[in-house]
Formats: C-alpha cells, structure tokens, sequence
C-alpha cells in the first residue's frame, strides 16, 4: 500500500463506511493513522469496521446517520469534530440504488428516493463540514459518483445516472468556490465493483463476461478506489481539483 505520512492525524469523516467500497476506505485512512468517522444509517455494520480498526491499533468511531436527513448529518459532523477535534477529509461513499428501470416505469417516489441518497446526501454533507474543511490546513472533499454518472449504459437506473452526474457536477462547483481556502474537491467515477454486496448477486458467469468487456480483463475491487481515494487527500494531489477521476480499468473513456 502507497505511504502518506501527512495523512496521520489527519480527520476523516467517510459515510456509507459499514461495507463494501466505504468500510475499505475507512480501513485504508486508518492504516495511514487518519482518524476516521464512520459514519453508516447501519449502526451494527459501522460498530464492526470500528471494531476491526480499533484492533489494528488505529483510530475510528462509529456514527449512525441517514446521511438524506440535515439534522443527522449535522450530528455526525459535530459528534466527529468532538472525538477527533476538528475534519480535514470528507468522503461522499453512501449511495446507490434499488433496482433497473426505465423513466417511463420509475414511480416519482423512487426517483426521489434514490437521488435524495445520491446527491442531496453529499450536498449536505459538504455544507455542513465546510466551515470545519475551512479550518483545516488541506481540506479535501471526495465524492464517489460512478460510471453511470459519466455515460449511458443499460445496466443502471435514470435516477442513479443523474444523481451522480450532478454529484460530479456538485463537485465542480465545490472546487470552484473552495478553491481560495486550500480545499480540493474532486469525485471519482467507480466501474462496476467487486464488493461483497456485489459478488453475493452476479454469478461467476456474469463476473466473467463483464470482466471480458474491460480492458484490464477484470472487475474493479474496493480496493483499487480506497488507493485513489489515499492519493486525493494526500498532499501529493495538493494542486489536483475539480477533476473526475474515472477507475474503470479502461471501460470508457471519456
Ligand atoms: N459497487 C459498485 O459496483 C459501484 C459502482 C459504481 C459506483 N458505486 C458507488 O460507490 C459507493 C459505494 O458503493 P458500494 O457498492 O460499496 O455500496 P454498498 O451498497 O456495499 O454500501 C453502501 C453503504 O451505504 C449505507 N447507506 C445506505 N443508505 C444510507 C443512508 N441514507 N445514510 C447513510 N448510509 C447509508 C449502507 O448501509 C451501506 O453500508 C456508492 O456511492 C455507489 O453508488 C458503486
């Protein structure tokens, strides 16, 4: 694993962090000696990364939090600043969607759902925790969005799509306007991802014939985002901002 000794001390607040692509993140950050919240609407999932963090000597505390709720949201910032003393990082991992659909068969509630999840989760986040970023002396902000955000494929949902185009979208913005206080902001675009969620649904068949379609002939592990997500808060992407950052082992390229 790459070695970012900045990173140490440093405070990580990662949602969506009890499993899959967030709970890596959060174990990467806490092998780099970050501090890191954990913050999931999965209290039990979120207690166990804690866990095995804390067994590995490194630092972390768990927190519930419908991250589509202001008010939880606010607590998880505050609660954070409290165990830790203040929020250099903030990872936008929760996200994701139900089901495939067309727009035509997408009931209204299920597009508001899933786009409250995506998109107005992250923008609360990131207001919330700007004015603590503010205080910091590399703020960073990391949206996960993902290739469905960057182009039209058939295995996705409209809701999940735009949501996550407007993410990456969001994400400029935040770039653009926290750039005089020393905050990056960047989103990266993950291809479809082997996480445990993942593997338990697609057949070793399905696995072979998506992973026929990459050129790096297979599919992406949490791993290969939680290592891009080390880089964008390390100094070393100190002058990276605004970017979308597509880890797709080659499947589109934009
Ligand atoms: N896995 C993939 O193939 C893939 C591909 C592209 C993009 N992504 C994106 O990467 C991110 C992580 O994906 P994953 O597959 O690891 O996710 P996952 O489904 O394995 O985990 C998502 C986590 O978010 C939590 N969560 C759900 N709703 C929440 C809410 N309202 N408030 C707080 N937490 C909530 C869940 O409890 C869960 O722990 C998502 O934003 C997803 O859209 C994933």
């Amino acid at each position: 694993m790459a070695h970012y000794p900045e990173l140490a001390g440093r405070v990580a607040l990662i949602t969506g962090a009890a499993q899959g692509i967030g709970a890596e993140t959060a174990r990467l950050f806490a092998a780099q000696s970050t501090s890191v919240a954990v913050v999931d609407i999965d209290k039990t999932g979120a207690g166990a990364v804690v866990a095995e963090i804390i067994k590995t000597k490194g630092k972390a505390a768990a927190i519930a939090a419908d991250i589509t709720d202001a008010d939880a949201v606010a607590r998880a910032v505050a609660e954070t600043v409290r165990q830790f003393g203040g929020l250099d990082i903030i990872i936008n991992c929760a996200g994701g969607y139900g089901r495939l659909a067309t727009i035509e068969d997408m009931p209204i509630d299920e597009w508001d759902r899933t786009v409250a999840l995506n998109l107005r989760g992250a923008f609360l986040l990131c207001k919330t925790a700007i004015p603590h970023l503010k205080k910091s002396k590399a703020g960073r902000i990391i949206n996960v969005a993902s290739i469905s955000g960057r182009t039209v494929h058939a295995a996705s949902s409209p809701a999940y799509g735009a949501a996550k185009a407007g993410v990456i979208q969001l994400t400029r913005f935040l770039a653009y306007q926290l750039g005089p206080d020393n905050i990056t902001a960047n989103s990266i675009a993950p291809i479809t991802t082997l996480t445990p969620r993942v593997a338990a649904l697609r057949t070793e068949a399905d696995i072979e014939r998506i992973a026929q379609q990459v050129p790096l002939r297979r599919l992406a592990v949490p791993e290969d985002h939680a290592q891009a997500m080390l880089f964008l808060a390390s100094d070393a992407a100190a002058y990276i901002s605004g970017v979308v950052l597509d880890i797709n082992g080659g499947r589109i390229m934009m």
